[in-house]
């Protein structure tokens, strides 16, 4: 009997299936499914949590781009997942703590500090478990947020003795020295077990041929497919459909990316271009947003669109398109100067901007993600509205690596002149780094932004700012800062003259 519909994944499959096996019966861990782009990850574990729904209850989400999502989207995922799968009656019975509340932005109470999200979540996860067992897929961590990556290693060591299987995949080959999650990485390899996926060999290669187009070349021509692609079915999928429409497998440029890129060079032009556009969307994109930024006629790329999906590099889901694996999308992306691509992001902002409504289309921190990577094509204080933005919803979701970076990218984007934004930036990104118990760091962002304020002589900003900032910290100065302040705005000195040390028990603030 074969473990798996997928050609040659027997051995991998049934590694799978025995920790489900094991899950369902006692206690879960970690498994982590590694390989490179287009080797099958994501169809394995596809395949393995297709074949559990019936004895585990199982939540899948998937990392992309880090840097266009929130942190911890992984969880936002997983948590909704579940809510959705239970319902709410079942949802609330497991008695989620206020935190995950607010977590998913539902809550009321104050925000909670990384460990009690991460507690929260986790007791949330066995609470469910012991409802039904539990299966987490994660797809996609190379790309994952690290503030995710966090609560996967939080929940592995909380939960080893539970019944909850936790799956990962990853692009190890990407997760060279210098990645950002590599530490973090190495930290989970130590309690995963680990299931490799390697090349097909070539009767596999054959197979997938066949299944790809109906049949199968003479055995020359599979030695040289799977020579020329390593067996990576992503890649022997490409080929197979070069080799289809009667191009030859063995010219002379070697490389496995290289089917790709011949199988995107032999589309039309226009079909290519329309294309190249997408990428800049992101993995799904709308045609509705492509139209509004290319100033092309929406029925034209819905027409276009369409024809790729014939190619198979496309598909559509729903109002949406989506790459059949970012390799396409990545491959695309890259055929672009960093100008040219930097225009297109900025076309997709501008088109978010003058028709709103396509705004729901995305999340926050992807429009961010575009007026970011938009660099000098867009205005800086439309860049510096949209990006604080999602600092401002991180913030609100507990998200304070993200913060961080969506406020210091906004001050970066501010010019000279922006004192006002860069001032209330600088006080949300001392706020930010003040939860990441940085303190020495928001001490000085605290510090610029008073001497701007007042530097800048506008008393409704030095209010804010000096309103803003820890009140036990240099009240002399605060104090001198608040008397300005006032004077500003009141048109004479407060009196009886603020003093500067305040009697015990007086306010420090303008009354
Ligand atoms: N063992 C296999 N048998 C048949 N098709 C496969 C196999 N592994 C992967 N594929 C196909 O190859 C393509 C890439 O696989 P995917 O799982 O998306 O790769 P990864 O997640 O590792 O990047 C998909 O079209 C998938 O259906
Ligand atoms: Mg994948």
């Amino acid at each position: 009997m074969t473990d798996s519909l997928l050609i040659g994944r027997d051995h991998p499959a049934s590694a799978l299936r025995a920790a489900a096996d094991r899950t369902a019966a006692s206690h879960g861990g970690l498994v982590l499914v590694v390989g490179e782009a287009g080797i099958g990850k994501t169809a394995l574990v596809t395949e393995a949590a297709a074949g559990r729904r019936d004895d585990l209850l199982v939540a899948f989400a998937t990392s992309w781009e880090s840097e266009a999502v929130p942190d911890n989207w992984l969880w936002l995922q997983v948590l909704r997942s579940l809510r959705g799968r239970l319902g709410d009656d079942v949802w609330r019975s497991l008695r989620p703590a206020p935190a995950v509340d607010v977590f998913l932005g539902e809550g009321e109470g104050a925000r909670p500090v990384e460990f009690e999200l991460h507690d929260a979540v986790t007791q949330l996860l066995i609470n469910a478990s012991r409802v039904r067992p539990l299966l987490i897929v994660l797809d996609d961590l190379h790309f994952s947020d690290t503030a995710s990556i966090e609560l996967l290693k939080f929940a592995c060591q909380h939960t080893f003795f539970e019944r909850i299987l936790f799956v990962g995949t990853y692009r190890d080959s990407e997760i060279d020295p210098g990645h950002r999650l590599r530490g973090r990485m190495l930290q989970l390899v130590s309690k995963a077990a680990m299931v490799g996926l390697d090349g097909l060999a070539d009767d596999g290669v054959a197979a997938l041929v066949e299944a790809t187009v109906g049949s199968a070349p003479d055995p020359g021509t599979v030695a040289e497919i799977t020579r020329r692609t390593g067996g990576n079915p992503f890649f022997v999928e490409q080929t197979a459909l070069l080799w289809a429409s009667g191009q030859p497998v063995d010219a002379t440029s070697a490389g496995m990316r290289d089917a790709l890129r011949r199988r995107l060079d032999q589309l039309p032009e226009p079909i290519l271009k329309m294309l190249v556009l997408a990428s800049v969307g992101g993995r799904e994109f709308h045609a509705g947003i492509m139209s509004q930024a290319s100033g092309i006629d929406l029925q034209q790329i819905e027409c276009a669109l369409d024809t790729a999906c014939q190619t198979r590099l496309v598909r559509r889901e729903r109002d949406r398109y989506v790459f059949v694996h970012d390799l396409v999308r990545e491959t695309l992306y890259n055929t672009m100067e960093t100008d040219e691509a930097a225009h297109h992001h900025g076309c997709v902002v501008r088109a978010l901007v003058a028709d709103e409504s396509l705004q729901k289309h995305m999340l926050i921190t992807e429009i961010a993600h575009h007026a970011w990577l938009a660099g000098d094509d867009l205005d800086p204080e439309t860049a510096v509205d949209l990006i604080s933005r999602a600092g401002a919803r991180s913030s609100s979701c507990m998200s304070f690596g993200g913060a961080e970076k969506y406020f210091r990218r906004a001050v970066e984007r501010c010019t000279p002149a922006m004192v006002r934004q860069r001032v209330v930036l600088r006080l949300q990104l001392g706020e930010a780094l003040q939860w990441l118990k940085r303190e020495p760091e928001a001490r000085a962002l605290y510090a610029l932004a008073l001497q701007e304020a007042e530097d800048h002589g506008d008393p409704m900003l030095l209010t804010r700012a000096a309103m803003d900032v820890p009140q036990n910290e240099r009240i002399d100065d605060l104090m001198r800062l608040k008397a300005i302040a006032y004077e500003g705005l009141a048109g004479s000195p407060p009196t009886p003259p603020w003093s500067t040390r305040p009697s015990p028990g007086s306010s420090c603030t303008a009354s």
